[in-house]
């Protein structure tokens, strides 16, 4: 079994000895300094907070607040969205990224609904053992929802503990991760774990920031490491750096009167389960290579469907994964009717004023409004 390493536990206890521990004035800080008007903080049930929840885990708080509003109206309760078709939910979704957490969400709904009779359970352990709960969400939901003293550990929390305690190797390495897991169940405060567990985010997106951290508000600032030997430009470690790969596809946009040809995209891998453009090509090139966009092979996809009379090609953009680079040549091929093809069950066509309402993901949405707003592309 992982024990706290003595050297850390004992920098942790003398840190605080002097006055408030760490807990503590965090909680103070949070009460007086953090954040109370975020919209899951309001009427906060376990089904609303674990939503916001999933949608906070690898998005910004201004960017789910309006998915946040929208999801809570369609779905106002567990059983509302165990209901739902999963289209309906990935629909809502398109757009946010990291589209395993609606899928997820979807199954995590329906296991709530069948397994507890729609009660979140507050055991953190249960919680955990939920579609697209981990460790540090798990922890979060019972804590904000039950009170539960139970510790998280998200991105936040590694960069204040890192800098706060001084340690000097990358946090997302399994035996520096296990301590620092120690370390924070170590210094969970007596009470007021909700206040505490809200303030270390909220110090995390406020003060201890990633870049530029404004030390002078910071109720830690006392005793930490960072601070005192001006290494927060260094802590944490960053994550030893992979070169990105990065792939180049053609996207053809069939285009008849005005309506775009569509493809619904297998249910596993990248945009999986969206609609999107049809690809070709998905070919890796180191980065300088020269890549001529083949709209030869764009024509011949296209006279599956139609028959085609024009292809151009337009400005090509970049889409940025967590694993690759995808770089993006849209080219327009333009016939005249459709052909029986379009039939085919993948298939499927639309307007592109409809590109809001439809589960595309975001650079394909915008595309097509690019294409709706201007009209000599
Ligand atoms: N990130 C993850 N959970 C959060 C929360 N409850 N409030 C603000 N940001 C968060
Ligand atoms: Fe972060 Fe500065 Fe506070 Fe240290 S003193 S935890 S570096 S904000």
């Amino acid at each position: 079994m992982t024990v706290l390493h003595p050297d850390l536990a004992a920098t942790a206890a003398s840190f605080f000895s002097d006055g408030p521990s760490l807990g503590d004035r965090v909680v103070q800080w949070q009460r007086v300094h953090g954040r109370h008007d975020l919209p899951w903080q309001k009427n906060r049930t376990a089904y609303r907070v674990w939503l916001s929840e999933i949608m906070l885990q690898q998005t910004q708080v201004t960017a789910v607040i309006p998915y946040y509003e929208r999801f809570l109206q369609r779905f106002p309760d567990v059983f509302s969205l165990a209901e739902a078709p999963i289209e309906d939910v990935m629909a809502l979704w398109a757009g946010l990224g990291y589209y395993t957490r609606a899928r997820n969400l979807h199954r995590c709904a329906q296991e709530v609904v069948a397994t507890y009779r729609g009660e979140f359970p507050a055991d953190p352990v249960l919680l955990q053992a939920l579609p697209g709960i981990g460790r540090s969400t798990a922890a979060a939901i019972s804590a904000f929802s039950y009170g539960t003293r139970a510790a998280i550990m998200d991105g936040n929390v590694k960069r204040v503990f890192a800098r706060v305690f001084g340690i000097r190797e990358y946090p997302g390495n399994k035996p520096v991760e296990d301590q620092l897991w120690l370390l924070a169940d170590s210094l969970l405060p007596a009470e007021g774990i909700d206040a505490y567990t809200q303030g270390l985010m909220d110090l995390g997106a406020t003060v201890c920031t990633r870049s530029k951290p404004v030390c002078m508000l910071c109720p830690l600032q006392p005793h930490c490491v960072a601070n005192r030997e001006q290494l927060t430009a260094e802590l944490p470690v960053r994550k030893p750096k992979k070169a990105v790969p990065s792939k180049r596809v053609l996207m053809p946009v069939v285009m008849v009167n005005g309506q775009v040809l569509l493809e619904q995209r297998p249910p596993s891998g990248i945009w999986g389960g969206l609609l999107s453009l049809p690809e070709i090509g998905g070919m890796q090139l180191a980065d300088d290579a020269l890549f001529e966009p083949d709209t030869n092979a764009v024509s011949a996809f296209a006279e599956k469907f139609t028959e085609v009379q024009s292809v151009r090609l337009l400005p090509d953009f970049e889409h940025v994964f967590t694993h690759f680079r995808l770089q993006i040549f849209p080219v327009i091929a333009e016939g005249s009717r459709w052909l029986p093809q379009v039939a085919e069950s993948r298939y499927s066509i639309a307007s592109p004023e409809q590109a809001d309402t439809l589960a595309l993901p975001a650079p394909v949405r915008s595309l097509l409004t690019t294409l709706v707003q201007d009209s000599s592309l």
